[in-house]
């Protein structure tokens, strides 16, 4: 695909519904008691392995656009298959399913795509064993094998700031009776899962860096409507702050506060964002986004402010080319156990089109100038990341780029192309 360079992307954009709200509203509703309604579920592959994996295990799903019905099995009820449970490239999926797992009867083996596969999966097992479970990953990767146990509660300090992790021993606590479950945070992660949990109402108390779940003997069904994806806008939002002569508005967008860090370190820059009709839905916050241009400026990142941006890295090192100064990202080691090794693959993808960015171990340096890169190639290697990064890229470049691997974006947005050719001016 080759994405030509534009002059400006103007008008209204919603996206849809946020895909690791969409995940677990499934995986919950799964394991609820009566028929949960989602309403705008963020239909992206990522999120049909989220349906595919609980219609595995016994749990009824309808699907009718971004409404999705799921008739609960009750909080032990699922079914043991006999084949693999294949997550595809859905960590979030893989991860959060074995804190459900770990509290069923019977023998479950999870598998996914080359990506998910290779990512390190040791970092669930190991809190849930810690708890009673029975989980083995296949050298730390994928395969991984659960067979139900009896579990009881932990206090778990989590190594790295990990949403997936937490969630999952935030969901095994639910089955693990006799007290309470904590999970001990080094930095905050996003929260979607203790929001959905208290909008079901289950227990949980949340401290300065821990949060505390009580166990369940059932869980009621969700009726949910699910805001429109940051990280989904994410690209076109990067495209306003570069392109001068934009003016992009995007509605409906969750801005949970431990999301919305790219919003944060865009203005930093320079660029003027104004987040106004706020209101919130099924407990999260959302509101309607103004983005416009303006000369930017070099800023840092810090380990601090990684994980409220983590899957915004990539579009933050483009901004970086267009800022005036060294723009740096540290302390996001993470980034290396994404769907790709997103500090090579980012700077591989940038310097192919011109941008002067070097790698560091946990991080990267960019040196902006006011002039456009020139463009090239990039290739996503199979990550929805890389691919929007790249088509971003083409845009704010002066020759284009020819994007390889570009229908990667069907893991979290198969729209994607559809919204950029919508907002996008020559
Ligand atoms: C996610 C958490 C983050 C993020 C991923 C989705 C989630 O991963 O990068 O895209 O839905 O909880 P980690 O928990 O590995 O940081």
């Amino acid at each position: 695909m080759k994405i030509e360079p534009a002059a400006a992307v103007e008008g209204a954009v919603a996206v849809p519904g946020v895909k690791g709200i969409s995940q677990r509203a499934v995986l919950l509703g799964a394991v609820a008691e009566g028929e949960s309604e989602i309403r705008g579920f963020g239909r992206a592959a990522d999120t049909e392995s989220a349906i595919h994996v609980v219609r595995r295990l016994g749990a009824e799903v309808t699907e009718d656009g971004d409404r999705v019905r799921v008739a609960g099995v009750g909080l032990r009820g699922f079914i043991a298959p006999d084949e693999p449970l294949d997550c595809g490239n859905a960590g979030t999926v893989l991860r959060l399913l074995c804190g459900l797992l770990v509290g069923q009867d019977g023998r479950f083996e999870l598998t996914g795509d080359e990506s998910l596969s290779a990512r390190p999966h040791e970092r669930v097992a190991e809190p849930l064993r810690a708890m009673g479970a029975r989980i083995e990953t296949t050298d730390g990767h994928a395969p991984v094998l659960v067979e139900g146990a009896e579990l009881h509660p932990v206090r778990y300090e989590l190594p790295v700031a990990s949403a997936q992790v937490k969630s999952a021993v935030l969901l095994a606590g639910l089955y693990a009776r006799g007290g309470s479950t904590t999970v001990v945070e080094p930095l905050p992660a996003r929260d979607h899962t203790e929001r959905l949990l208290t909008y079901l109402g289950v227990r949980l108390a949340r401290a300065a860096h821990e949060i505390t779940v009580w166990p369940v003997d059932r869980l009621p069904p969700l009726v949910l409507d699910i805001p429109g994806d940051l990280s989904s806008a994410a690209a076109v939002i990067v495209a306003a702050a570069l392109l001068s002569d934009s003016e992009l508005i995007v509605q409906g967008v969750n801005v949970n506060p431990l999301r919305t860090g790219l919003l944060d370190v865009l203005e930093r820059m320079g660029a003027r964002i104004a987040v106004f009709n706020r209101r919130s839905s099924g407990g999260e916050p959302v509101a309607d986004l103004e983005v416009r241009p303006a000369p930017l400026v070099a800023t840092t990142v810090e380990r601090e402010e990684i994980p409220r941006l983590i899957d915004e890295l990539p579009l933050v090192a483009l901004a970086g080319a267009f800022a005036r100064g060294r723009t740096e990202v540290l302390g996001a080691g993470e980034l290396r156990v994404k769907e790709s090794d997103r500090i090579e693959q980012v700077t591989r993808a940038l310097r192919a089109v011109g941008v002067r960015i070097e790698e560091r171990p946990d991080g990267f340096v960019v040196r902006g100038t006011p002039a456009r890169p020139r463009g090239g190639t990039i290739d996503s290697a199979g990550d929805h990341r890389l691919a929007m990064l790249g088509a971003v890229a083409g845009l704010v470049s002066r020759e284009g780029v020819r994007l390889e691997g570009a229908e990667a974006v069907a893991i979290s947005f198969p729209g994607f192309f559809d919204l950029l050719d919508s907002v996008t001016r020559r």
